[in-house]
C-alpha cells in the first residue's frame, strides 16, 4: 500500500519545532516503513518571528515565513503544528486551522487548559482533531494511555512529577547545593524551561498538565481558576535540608483524585518519603502514577521536556493525524466534553504536614505552639529543631513540627492564630507530606 505525502505547516521553530524537523529528517523512511508506506510527512512551511535567528536545525530558507497564516492556509499543508506557545496567537492559529478542517498537533498545555473549551468545540464542529501528546510530560505517552489504553477504566487517581524544569531545579539544589537562580539558568540553557519560565516555577505549567489529565479522566474541562497551585520559588535550602534529615525529598507534585463529592486537583511542592519510587525521579525526568479500577497501578516514566523527547511526541501525533487523514477515520481517544467537573475545595483535603516556625529561642515556645495545635485537635507526630553549630546561641531558631493527617483548612486557620504569637517571628512554612 502506498499513501500520498502529507504536508505539514509548522508554526514555531524553537526548541521543539527544530526537534520535530530533525526527527523527521532522520526517521522519515522508518516512519514510512512502519506504516506500510501510508505515512510520508514533509514540512512545507515554517513560521517564526525572526528570519535571521540561528537555528538548531537546517531547514531550507525558502520554507520560512513570519506570517503564521501562510502556514495554515498553504494549499499543500494538510496538518498544522502549533509550537509557538502562549494563549493568544497560538489560539488564533489553532482555531483557524480547525475551521479550515485541518488536524492540529500542539504541545501547548497552557492553551488547552485555559482555552480548550472553545477549541475542542471547534474541533467537534469541524471534525478536525486536536492531538496533544507533547503537552503533558514530554516524551511520555501518557495522553494516549489515558485517552485510549485506559478508556475502559474508572480512574481513581493520578499523581506525578510533570514539570521537568522544577524537578531539575529541585534536584540541583538538593544534590549539588546550587542556589535557585543557578539551577534555573541551567534548566533554561538545556531547553527545559518555557520561553518565560514563570509558569514552570510558579506551578502553573504542571497545573495545566494536571487539568488536561483530569479533563481526560473525568470528562469535562476543569476551570483553572478553581485549582490550587503553588510553585517552587519559595523552596529554601533549609527546608530541603530538613526534609532530608527527616527522610523525605521535596518534589513539585500534581495530584488528581476522585472523591465521592468531586475531584481533588492540586499542584504544590510536597514532601515524599525518600524511599518512594517518585523520590528517585530526577532531573528532567517525569513520572506519573495512575490508579484505575481495572488496570490497578500503572507508572509512566521518561523525559518530561527537551528538544527531541518532546519532538518525539509531536511526531507520534503527526503520524496519527496522517493516518486519520489517509483512512478518513475520527480520533480514537476520549476527548473532554464541556461539562465542568465539581472540584473538592483544597481546605477539605487532608494530609500529614511539615510546618517550620521561626521562633525566639526562649523556654516555653514549643509548649505554646504545641498547645495551640492540640486545642485545634491537630496531632503532632514529631518535632525537629536542629541547632546551628556555627551559631549555638542564636536568638531565633527554626522549629519543625510534623503533624498527623490534618484538613488543610483547619491547619490554615490554626496557623493564622499561631502566627500572631510574640515568639513567632515569621510566617510558618508548610509542606504537605504525601503518602501516595
Ligand atoms: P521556543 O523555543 O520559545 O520556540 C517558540 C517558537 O515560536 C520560536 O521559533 C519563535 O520564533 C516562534 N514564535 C513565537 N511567536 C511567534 C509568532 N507570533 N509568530 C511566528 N512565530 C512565533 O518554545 P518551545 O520550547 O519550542 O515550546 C513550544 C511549545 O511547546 C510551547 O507551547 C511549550 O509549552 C511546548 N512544550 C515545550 C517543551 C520543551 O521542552 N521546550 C516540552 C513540551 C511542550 P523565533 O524562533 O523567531 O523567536
Ligand atoms: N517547561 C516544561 C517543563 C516543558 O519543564 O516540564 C515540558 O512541558
Amino acid at each position: 500500500m502506498s499513501g500520498k505525502t502529507l504536508g505539514i505547516g509548522l508554526a514555531g521553530f524553537g526548541t521543539v519545532g527544530s526537534g520535530v524537523w530533525n526527527i523527521l529528517k532522520r526517521n522519515s523512511e522508518l516512519i514510512r516503513e512502519r506504516t506500510n508506506g501510508v505515512v510520508t510527512l514533509e514540512v512545507r512551511k515554517i513560521a517564526v518571528r525572526d528570519l535571521n535567528k540561528s537555528r538548531d536545525a537546517d531547514a531550507p530558507a525558502d520554507r520560512f515565513t513570519t506570517d503564521v497564516n501562510e502556514v495554515i492556509d498553504h494549499e499543500e499543508v494538510d496538518i498544522v503544528v502549533e509550537l509557538i506557545g502562549g494563549t493568544t496567537t497560538a489560539f488564533d492559529i489553532v482555531a483557524r486551522a480547525l475551521k479550515a478542517g485541518k488536524p492540529v498537533v500542539t504541545g501547548n498545555k497552557a492553551l488547552l487548559a485555559e482555552r480548550g473549551q472553545e477549541l475542542f468545540a471547534l474541533s467537534r464542529q469541524h471534525q478536525a482533531p486536536i492531538l496533544f501528546e507533547a503537552a503533558v510530560a514530554g516524551a511520555i505517552p501518557v495522553i494516549k494511555a489515558v485517552q485510549e489504553s485506559l478508556i475502559g477504566n474508572q480512574i481513581d487517581s493520578i499523581a506525578g512529577i510533570i514539570n521537568g524544569t522544577s524537578n531539575y531545579i529541585l534536584q540541583r539544589m538538593t544534590e549539588a547545593g546550587l542556589g535557585y537562580p543557578e539551577a534555573l539558568a541551567e534548566a533554561k540553557e538545556l531547553g527545559y524551561a518555557e520561553a518565560d519560565e514563570t509558569l514552570d516555577v510558579n506551578g502553573w505549567d504542571a497545573a495545566h498538565k494536571a487539568i488536561l489529565l483530569a479533563s481526560l479522566s473525568y470528562g469535562g474541562l476543569v476551570d483553572s481558576g478553581k485549582v490550587y497551585v503553588r510553585g517552587i520559588e519559595k523552596v529554601t535550602p533549609l527546608d530541603i535540608r530538613f526534609a532530608k534529615e527527616l527522610g523525605y525529598v521535596i518534589k513539585l507534585l500534581c495530584l488528581v483524585r476522585r472523591h465521592e463529592s468531586g475531584i481533588e486537583i492540586r499542584t504544590q511542592p510536597s514532601f515524599i518519603s525518600s524511599k518512594h519510587i517518585l523520590a528517585s525521579v530526577n532531573g528532567v525526568f517525569n513520572a506519573i502514577a495512575v490508579k484505575s479500577d481495572a488496570a490497578g497501578e500503572s507508572l509512566f516514566y521518561g523525559r518530561g521536556a527537551g528538544q527531541e523527547p518532546t519532538g518525539s511526541s509531536v511526531v507520534s501525533d503527526l503520524v496519527e493525524a496522517a493516518r486519520l487523514l489517509s483512512n478518513g477515520g475520527s480520533h480514537r481517544g476520549f476527548l473532554p466534553g464541556d461539562q465542568e467537573p465539581v472540584l473538592v475545595p483544597v481546605e477539605e483535603t487532608a494530609t500529614p504536614c511539615y510546618v517550620r516556625f521561626k521562633v525566639t529561642d526562649r523556654p516555653g515556645v514549643i509548649a505554646e505552639i504545641a498547645s495551640a495545635l492540640a486545642n485545634a485537635g491537630i496531632g503532632i507526630s514529631g518535632t525537629h529543631s536542629p541547632s546551628d553549630p556555627d551559631n549555638p546561641d542564636a536568638e531565633f531558631v527554626d522549629m519543625v513540627f510534623v503533624l498527623h493527617k490534618t484538613p488543610f483548612g483547619l491547619l490554615k486557620d490554626t496557623l493564622a492564630e499561631i502566627e500572631n504569637f510574640d515568639s513567632v517571628t515569621e510566617r510558618p512554612v508548610v509542606f504537605r507530606i504525601e503518602t501516595l
